[in-house]
């Protein structure tokens, strides 16, 4: 199935920015009618979310803004704040700058953006209440419970959610120019990143040399960075960012990310010191077979497919490096294959990291479940033009699942001095952002590491 103003890349200067926003609007417009419709309701109204305290604490949590609010509005910290969408009218903002002389406020609102709403500035969030449409019960709200004003609380409707999740995977060329955005400033941090890796700096003061040239932090950033040095890499979320350097560093795998306007990217890299220790042909090796995988992202291609694919492509490359003593048919046959990638080959991504509607068979619901024994796949639909994704094999050392096949009956299928000279370096991932288009994909992280080399 697809919708219209979904294609088109956009490597966009700030000049291009206005038409394309003005165009992603008008396709906000046009699922807010059909998703109203199908709910059997007249107005969409959107809260941006509130500040949330902690327990027996006067501390709030960083702010997370409500992903349905950002999809209209590059705006992320704007708690209190409500969109009113009415089908055949101009859109309400209703912007909260409240009176503090504590924190920063708001800016009084300006921007690309604002033309394309009635921007009505309240002081205090009660006051959203005289300007939200007078009858509630014709309202589909979108929004967690704590958004509530009044009798506005978030109704949630199932076929309203359904519709506008499930088409949220397709980007708006305005939303590809916003990703490419984000990946400029993650590359720009990668290359911090890896250079303070070369300096032998620890995982802290790579983190904070990646954090320094993304000019972004723990609350701006999309997920917390993992970086890992040598062994810690096997650790698939691995967020301890170790004080100390080690004494000697080998190997190191970030995975970091970047945001802009509420749109993230998702970059995972992995680097050897030596480069001619077998470790880094090793790198090479799901380099290359990463990029396959990419060009796999076309119209028409299921997901799991590419996921399927990548065992047998990753159970090769152990069976080329001598790790494997099977065929890579009988790894992946027997789940072995399972022990050296043992996570999802990636997932959608856009206004959330890990995209909603991953398994939507359609825009009414209905799943479409992973394939047996692969409970960690993230994404089943079927590519169509304008989906972004992420591809992200890796290849690890982790003693845990390695202890369960030692112990296992598959135990000879490999060769256990291979993997003890692999063990010290932990893992490999290689993650790009991909978007599906008529032709050939765009990846947006090898564009813009290619743009900056
Ligand atoms: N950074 C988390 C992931 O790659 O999904
Ligand atoms: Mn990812
Ligand atoms: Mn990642």
């Amino acid at each position: 199935m697809n919708a219209p103003a979904r294609t088109a890349d956009s490597s966009a200067s700030a000049a291009a920015i206005d038409a394309l926003y003005a165009q992603h609007v008008a396709e906000l417009h046009r699922r807010t009618l059909e998703a109203l419709s199908r709910g059997g309701f007249d107005h969409l109204l959107v809260p941006s979310g509130n500040l949330h305290y902690q327990f027996f604490d006067d501390r709030d949590y960083p702010y997370a803004v409500n992903p349905q609010f950002k999809a209209w509005l590059p705006l992320t910290r704007n708690p209190g704040s409500w969109l009113i969408a009415t089908p055949g009218r101009k859109p309400t903002l209703i912007y909260l700058q409240p009176f503090d002389y504590w924190h920063v406020v708001p800016q009084a609102p300006s921007g690309y953006w604002i033309e394309h709403f009635d921007v009505i500035v309240i002081r205090k969030p009660e006051e959203a209440l005289a300007h939200l449409p007078k009858d509630a019960a014709r309202c589909a709200i979108l929004g967690e419970p704590q958004s509530a004003l009044g009798d506005y609380a978030p109704n949630n409707p199932q076929p309203v959610v359904d519709y506008l999740e499930y088409h949220r995977a397709y980007k708006t060329p305005y939303e590809v120019a916003m990703m490419r955005e984000a990946t400029r400033r993650g590359v720009r941090a990668h290359r911090a990143a890896e250079a303070a890796f070369r300096a032998g700096l620890s995982e802290f003061d790579i983190h904070l040399a990646y954090c320094g040239a993304a000019r972004q932090d723990a609350n701006d950033l999309p997920y917390g960075n993992i970086i890992a040095l040598n062994q810690n890499g096997a650790v698939l979320h691995y967020m301890e960012l170790d004080r100390e350097a080690p004494a000697q560093s080998r190997s190191f795998l970030i995975d970091a990310g970047a945001s802009h306007h509420g749109y993230a990217c998702d970059i995972t890299r992995t680097y050897a010191t030596d480069a001619r220790d077998e470790f880094q042909a090793l790198i090479d090796a799901v380099d290359a077979a990463q990029l396959k995988m990419c060009d796999q992202v076309r119209a028409g291609t299921d997901y799991k497919r590419i996921h399927l694919d990548a065992h047998l492509a990753l159970a090769g490359i152990l069976k080329d490096f001598g790790v494997l003593k099977t065929s890579p048919e009988a790894a992946v046959a027997t789940g072995v294959s399972g022990v050296f990638f043992p996570h999802g080959i990636g997932h959608g991504i856009g206004l959330q990291v890990h995209e909603v509607a991953g398994f939507a068979a359609s825009d009414r619901g209905g799943r479409i479940d992973k394939p047996a024994g692969h409970p960690y796949l993230r994404l089943t639909r079927v590519l169509e033009p304008g989906m972004a994704v992420t591809i992200e094999p890796g290849l690890y050392f982790v003693d845990l699942l390695l202890d369960g096949l030692r112990q296992g009956e598959h135990a000879d299928s490999v060769d256990w001095n291979r993997i003890d000279r692999f063990r010290p370096f932990g893992g490999i991932r290689i993650e790009d952002d991909v978007v599906c288009t008529d032709a050939a994909p765009i990846n947006l992280t090898r564009d813009e590491f290619a743009a900056t080399a």
